[in-house]
């Protein structure tokens, strides 16, 4: 960083110290992730699109969210929901055309939302000009922008595919290239300046269309150890994300000027930001891809891992407010996406699993910082099972059927009571993934009116939420006692204390303050306490 903008960002924190209402929008926004193929099918191929997503817009005005990212929109190869990208700064047909995506930031803007697209650098499509080059002429200059090695019988090293299977696959001429996921995504390299200089230009193609940022796929890789070493240990599912057993593939020192330069970038346009997709077991590692020169936030996973355990949540919170707090960075929150199975399903399914989402649904949105809600989330969704016939996750092949795969949690919304669910219009194509049979009983319609439901719910808990900025922008102070975790969250002008009961007793929380909002109609208030029964929680206005 130069040392006048150095100069400009501290004289640009002391104001908004100062003055919080100066605050970025980002700091403490609500964003909603939209999974673009399950959204809305606006034309009957029962495929989720741009004019779909148009369409509903008013829906997430009305919700009360601030902003939306968007899963990738990119013509694709297909073999990974998206996140295999063909051409960067185009519109796949399926979704529409680039005049969509301008037509959808508009009227985004006009509703107040802000427009957040996804970006892939780490790795291509094999459909992609670049890499079809490539494996035309290993001597062309597109080849040195990958992975590739000499042919032989082993491959160069050890490194495993995230997917399951080798990270090394081989081109009909039986040269080995580099792929940390599918083989229809090889690997970038990141050494070649061409790599760099095309991406500098795809932000800006988006950035000039009116957009307020990226989410940035896999932020922690783009570099790999530039020997090719083998890394010293295997992949354990059971770590919140990479550690030194990954050392070689992941986290390489190099990606930081990566993101120092799309800084760079973005502070040319103003109120725009990055959030990047970094998955590393240390909390620390992560913050550090958001100090103030580097990336705007870096999402913190250990939520969406956790299980329902007090000491688990609590640890999350604090090591995450420390870790994030060091760097001056807000806590990009997340309960829920893409990649992991619905929330309701996580924490024990059915009746049990909705109070417990509920009750978590509080306790993210009283924390400070951003937070990122799942679409379906809001309505209670659980994991759907799909049938194998109709997968289309590459961890489901890759893995020969021993992991589920992501499908169930990208069925398309249920909108309204219909046999379809109203997500296509009438006598439209079958939907891309299969709806369950009961998914009607979830839709957005019924749960309008009806004021005990989870959407009711997360509306409620958003206006509160923009409106006591104790909620969202407050200092937060965890503490556990047995299976009860409060997060006190101190604002100018108010406490706000958002308790939450993870044990089997009900108990009695001693307050003369107000509840604000309970997760359950089960949660009573009386003089002097309120009680919270098993699985619930609470907002409490100590003011
Ligand atoms: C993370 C994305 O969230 C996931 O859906 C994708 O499969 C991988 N990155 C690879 O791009
Ligand atoms: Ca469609």
């Amino acid at each position: 960083m130069s040392r006048r903008l150095a100069t400009m960002r501290t004289s640009t924190e002391q104001q908004v110290a100062a003055h919080p209402s100066l605050s970025p929008w980002w700091r403490s926004a609500v964003v909603y992730q939209v999974y673009l193929r399950s959204f809305a099918d606006s034309n009957g191929d029962g495929i989720g699109d741009l004019a779909g997503l148009r369409s509903r817009l008013p829906y997430l005005s009305w919700l009360g969210v601030d902003a939306l990212w968007i899963n990738p929109h990119y013509p694709s190869g297909g073999a990974d929901g998206g996140y295999d990208i063909a051409d960067y700064r185009a519109v796949d047909p399926d979704y529409g055309d680039v005049a969509d995506l301008e037509a959808l930031v508009a009227d985004a803007r006009r509703l107040g939302l802000k427009v957040v697209l996804d970006v892939v650098p780490n790795h291509t499509s094999d459909q992609h000009p670049w890499f079809q080059a490539a494996l035309a002429d290993p001597e062309a200059p597109e080849a040195s922008r990958y992975h590739f090695a000499p042919a032989s019988e082993e491959p160069p090293n050890n490194w495993r595919s995230l997917f399951g299977g080798p990270a090394w696959s081989r081109t009909p001429d039986g040269r080995w290239y580099l792929h940390l996921f599918a083989p229809e995504q090889p690997d970038l390299n990141w050494r070649d300046p061409a790599v760099a200089a095309d991406f500098e230009k795809t932000l800006r193609f988006w950035l000039d269309r009116g957009v307020s940022g990226f989410r940035v796929d896999v932020a922690y890789g783009l570099f790999k150890d530039a020997e090719l070493r083998d890394n010293p240990g295997t992949y354990s599912p059971t770590l919140f994300g990479h550690g030194p057993e990954q050392a070689m593939t992941w986290n390489q020192p190099e990606v930081h000027d990566v993101w120092r330069r799309w800084r760079e970038i973005t502070d040319e346009y103003p109120d725009t930001m990055i959030v990047g997709e970094v998955c590393l077991a240390d909390p620390q590692e992560v913050a550090l891809y958001s100090r103030p020169d580097e990336m705007h936030q870096s999402f913190c996973f250990r939520l969406l891992k956790s299980g329902w355990d007090t000491e688990a949540f609590a640890d999350g919170v604090r090591s995450a407010l420390d870790a994030f707090g060091s760097v001056g960075a807000p806590v990009s929150w997340v309960l829920g996406n893409h990649d992991k199975d619905r929330q309701v399903t996580r924490f024990g399914g059915g009746a049990l699993g909705t109070a417990r989402a509920r009750a978590a649904a509080l306790l993210m949105l009283s924390l400070p910082g951003s937070a990122y809600l799942y679409a379906g989330d809001e309505l209670g969704l659980p994991q759907a099972v799909v049938p194998d016939e109709a997968k289309t996750d590459p961890i489901f092949f890759r893995s020969g059927g021993a992991r589920a795969g992501r499908d169930g949690c990208r069925i398309p919304m249920p909108w309204n009571d219909t046999a379809g669910v109203g997500f296509s219009p009438d006598g439209a194509a079958d939907p891309w993934l299969p709806i369950p049979a009961d998914w009607s009983g979830y839709a957005v319609s019924a749960q309008t009116r009806d004021g005990g439901s989870m959407l009711t719910l997360y509306r409620r808990a958003l206006a509160l939420r923009a409106a006591h900025p104790a909620l969202g922008s407050g200092e937060a102070r965890v503490e556990t006692a047995g299976d009860v975790l409060t997060v006190h969250c101190a604002g100018d002008d108010e406490t706000v204390r958002c308790v939450v009961n993870m044990g089997t007793e009900t108990v009695l929380v001693r307050t003369t303050g107000t509840v604000l909002l309970a997760s359950s109609t089960s949660v009573r208030q009386s003089a002097g306490s309120i009680a919270l029964p098993p699985n619930t929680a609470a907002w409490i206005s100590e003011d």
